[in-house]
């Protein structure tokens, strides 16, 4: 039988994981059986140990469940999921389990690796101040941008996200009006209800790369960057960089991502 594995999330159904890791498995010759489970709101553990004990050997865990996936996983964490404090990827031992997050290094591939942009001594906007963006600030200021500036509706928020990593400033939009930036990243939910958080005009330098984490459609936020003169790219290719990290921690080898990424791109 195929060793088993599941993206554990509420709601679950739109999750592009199944067919991304199905194609892994053709790509690589992994025999994997990936299936997608609705977790009740109040029984995120129960499904998880059910999971385990039906023979399960990883998972993805996803909203909203990524911070109680580190609980989970109760300290038997690695280092970067540990630095961020959410887990997206769980992988089962015999009896013991072990959490990651490769939400970060999907981001940084994705940006460095098949959008061909450095990070290393530009200017960063991070939008949002909720678990996305707190999932990314960490590994965005490891890549070492001249300047990180967290900014929120709620600009209070911002303020103690970037200090508790270090960034260098953290408020509402407004108080960043005038600086520009070569990266503008929205890890807000804004474009899931149709809106675009309220960035001042100017933010895109000439030639920036306007980044959103939301996959799969074009958000009020791309089309406000590509009309200020922007590049615009969505979260599709975090997300299939996220599942390639994943796939290697559970079977040890990375698959080829181009080819997945250009067919998720066509469909
Ligand atoms: P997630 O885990 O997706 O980050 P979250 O923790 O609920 O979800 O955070 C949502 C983020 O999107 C927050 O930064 C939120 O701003 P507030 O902190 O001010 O609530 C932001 N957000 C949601 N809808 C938005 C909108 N219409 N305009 C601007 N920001 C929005």
């Amino acid at each position: 039988m195929a060793d088993r594995y599941a993206v554990i999330g509420h709601p679950v159904a739109h999750s592009k994981s199944p067919w991304i890791h199905a194609e892994f498995s053709r790509a690589t010759g992994q025999v994997i059986d990936y299936q997608r489970i609705e977790a009740p709101l109040d029984g995120f553990a129960r499904i998880v140990d059910e999971f385990r004990a039906a023979g399960g050997c990883g998972a993805n865990v996803t909203l909203p469940f990524k911070d109680q996936a580190f609980l989970y996983c109760r300290n038997a964490v690695t280092e970067r999921a540990r630095a961020v404090g959410v887990v997206n990827t769980l992988i089962f031992e015999n009896d013991a389990v072990r959490g990651d997050n490769t939400d970060g290094v999907g981001l940084l591939r994705d940006i460095t690796v098949n959008l061909g942009r450095a990070i290393a001594g530009k200017r960063v906007l991070l939008m949002g101040a909720g678990g996305a963006a707190q999932g990314v600030l960490g590994p965005l200021l490891a890549a070492a941008p001249q300047r990180l500036v967290v900014a929120n509706r709620t600009g209070s928020k911002a303020r103690a996200l970037a200090q508790r990593y270090g960034a260098a400033a953290g408020g509402g939009y407004e108080e960043f009006a005038g600086e520009r930036f070569d990266l503008v990243i929205n890890a807000t939910s804004a474009g899931l209800a149709g809106e675009a958080p309220r960035l001042p005009a100017g933010a895109f330098a000439p030639g920036a790369l306007a980044y959103d984490m939301v996959y799969g459609r074009d958000t009020p936020f791309l089309a406000m960057a590509r009309a200020a003169g922007a590049e615009a790219c969505d979260g599709t290719g975090m997300l299939v960089e996220q599942a390639a990290e994943s796939f290697l921690l559970w079977r040890g080898l990375r698959p080829d991502t181009a080819p997945v990424l250009a067919a998720l791109r066509r469909r």
